[in-house]
């Protein structure tokens, strides 16, 4: 069981900001990823169709011999995870928005989360707002077309850095001083947002935290994989592999990108 691989999946890229925190955390670890871009973005679609994706991604990894699957999508893990974790006789590692840390950091009191539609309309999200943000304001921005930049290899483009600076900067008039990214897509627009953001404002993500908590569950489950042999990652997508390719390659050996239809 220790030697199967950690499933993870995405409606995309973006995960793979997940997949490569998990990969510096636990090097052992034999991996497969899907990326469902074809669907991409989740973040519009409706909370049946969400689920349905889910299903789909996640029974896809189950086949192929998963032995935990990691939602690396806000918008899954806030439309899906409490069905599968319900219906899936595995473990399930999900991510949300961090909006505890930033609360209980924020000064201003005053925090930004910027995810997309589907995860800020979920009754999860909103749930965990108003348990965690007491006498805290937040702003809520959805990234709408940043997702769709990203996955056509856009990060560093003029006009992606246009529509972000065009979402960051009413959060900045209001006062934000903690933004939180609430969606796995959104740390590659880090370099990006340092330049748009003033020093005072902490950029929070939680890509180490899962890892964190991946470690946590397999560790609880008894199946940490501790063999030396060298892991094997093995990335799949449903449409051209190129831009995936550049996403990972170059963060670690032994790894393989190819086309499949799901
Ligand atoms: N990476 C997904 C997330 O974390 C992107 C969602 C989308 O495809 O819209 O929410």
């Amino acid at each position: 069981m220790s030697n199967q691989p950690i499933g993870v999946f995405d409606s995309g890229v973006g995960g793979t900001s997940i997949w490569k925190e998990i990969q510096k955390l636990l090097p052992n670890e034999n991996s497969i990823y899907l990326a469902d871009s074809k669907n991409a973005p989740y973040g519009e679609k409706s909370q049946e169709e969400i689920l349905q994706l889910s299903i789909k991604n996640t029974e896809l990894l189950i086949e192929k011999g998963c032995k935990v699957v990691v939602v690396a999508c806000n918008t899954a893990t806030t439309n899906a995870i409490l069905y599968l974790r319900s219906h899936y006789d595995l473990p399930f590692i999900g991510i949300e928005p961090a909006i505890k840390p930033a609360a209980l950091q924020s000064e201003s009191k005053t925090i930004g989360v910027l995810a997309t539609k589907g995860t800020l309309s979920s009754s999860l999200f909103n749930s965990t707002s108003e348990n965690h943000a007491n006498g805290i304001k937040i702003i809520e921005q959805e990234g709408t077309g940043l997702v769709a930049l990203i996955e056509n290899g856009k990060v560093g483009a003029e006009e992606t850095k246009q529509l972000l600076n065009s979402y960051v900067k009413p959060m900045l008039k209001e006062g934000m001083d903690h933004l939180v990214l609430g969606c796995t897509h959104y740390p590659y627009l880090i370099p990006a947002l340092k330049g748009i953001l003033p020093a005072h404002v902490k950029i929070i993500d939680s890509g180490e935290a899962v890892a964190r908590q991946v470690k946590a569950v397999l560790d609880k489950n008894i199946i940490l994989n501790t063999s030396n042999k060298r892991a094997n990652h093995q990335f799949f997508t449903n449409i051209d592999p190129e831009v995936l390719r550049n996403f990972v390659f170059g963060s670690t050996d032994n790894i393989s990108v190819e086309k499949l239809d799901f």
